[in-house]
């Protein structure tokens, strides 16, 4: 399996169109690498992609990786599509796939239930698109040779459709983590994750290769930085640091582990902080926009 990180940030991008904090007006002046938004692609051949999530900032990522360009008049190297929860940093980019070339997009109900409400996606032609609706835990194709499974891992409904009352650990189709497998390397993609519970430790065992949820680096993040009142967990989004966060938790797992879907206040992304060399010494990458991991 050969991925390609097309965006290593969260929604807003690094540097996000308002943000004065220090990483975006570090990435504005080139001081640190720019990241475009949530993304992660795979393939086996190096000719048919799946598409792990679709950003807003797709258009460009595709147009920056030669692979995935036309090969013909009308073509796409981009085979299927899977979306892992409602958000908009995941869906808003099916909308750049719009003209009429075919490919499979795959989610659970619940999620394709969200696109189908939102009339705007009805120009992601479904006769040319074909949703193709998930079960938990029921192997599937998503490339030729490339067996995926989608498992629920704990999250909440999109931003844009919660009420008044949010529950941030629900866990069932809202939001999935994915599995997947060449028949011999196994790697999991989970961009979105409120928690890492002890179910989750039982799943990750076979990986070979993780990207996880890379959100904050801590709860209060965004409250301590000015740029926002909500917590990492009220966002739905486990922390990097501190007791329960993705590094203590996962810390005794076998794998090759790369942080993805980054918030552009995280510290991490500092060259040469010291979040930055904990997640290093951890054992953990953080994942950068054009990044390829071939396990
Ligand atoms: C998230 O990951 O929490 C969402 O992408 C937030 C958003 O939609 O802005
Ligand atoms: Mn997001
Ligand atoms: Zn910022």
């Amino acid at each position: 399996m050969r991925f390609l990180v097309l965006g290593a940030a969260a929604g807003g991008g690094l540097p996000q169109w308002n943000c004065g904090c220090p990483n975006c007006c570090d990435a504005r002046s080139g001081k640190i690498e720019s990241a475009t938004q949530s993304s992660l692609a795979v393939t086996l051949d190096g000719k048919d992609w799946a598409v792990l999530n679709a950003s807003p900032d797709i258009r460009g990522q595709l147009q920056n990786c030669p692979q995935m360009h036309p090969r013909s008049l009308r073509d796409t190297p981009l085979a299927s599509v899977l979306i892992t929860n409602g958000d908009i940093d995941h869906i808003a980019g099916l909308l750049s796939l719009r003209e009429q070339t075919p490919f499979d997009l795959f989610a659970t109900s619940e999620i394709l239930e969200v696109l189908a409400q939102n009339r705007v996606f009805d120009a992601v032609s479904a006769e040319k698109v074909t949703r193709r609706p998930l079960q938990i835990g029921k192997s599937f194709d998503l490339l030729t040779g490339l067996q995926a499974q989608v498992f629920p891992v704990p999250g909440k409904v999109p931003l844009f459709m919660e009420g008044a009352e949010v529950k941030t650990d629900l866990v069932g189709e809202q939001t999935v983590g994915v599995r997947l497998s060449d028949g011999s390397k196994v790697a999991y993609y989970i961009p979105g994750c409120a928690e890492v519970t002890d179910d989750l430790l039982v799943i990750l065992q076979d990986a070979d290769q993780v990207f996880f949820d890379g959100t904050l680096w801590q709860d209060d993040e965004m409250i301590q930085s000015g740029t926002g009142v909500k917590t990492g967990r009220r966002m739905g989004h486990v922390s990097m640091s501190g007791d329960d966060g993705s590094i203590a938790r996962l810390q005794h797992l076998g794998a090759g582990k790369t942080f993805i879907h980054i918030n552009n206040t995280n510290p991490v992304w500092q060259p040469d902080g010291p979040e930055r060399a904990i997640v290093y010494n951890s054992g953990w990458t953080v994942a950068s926009d054009g990044m390829e991991i071939a396990i």
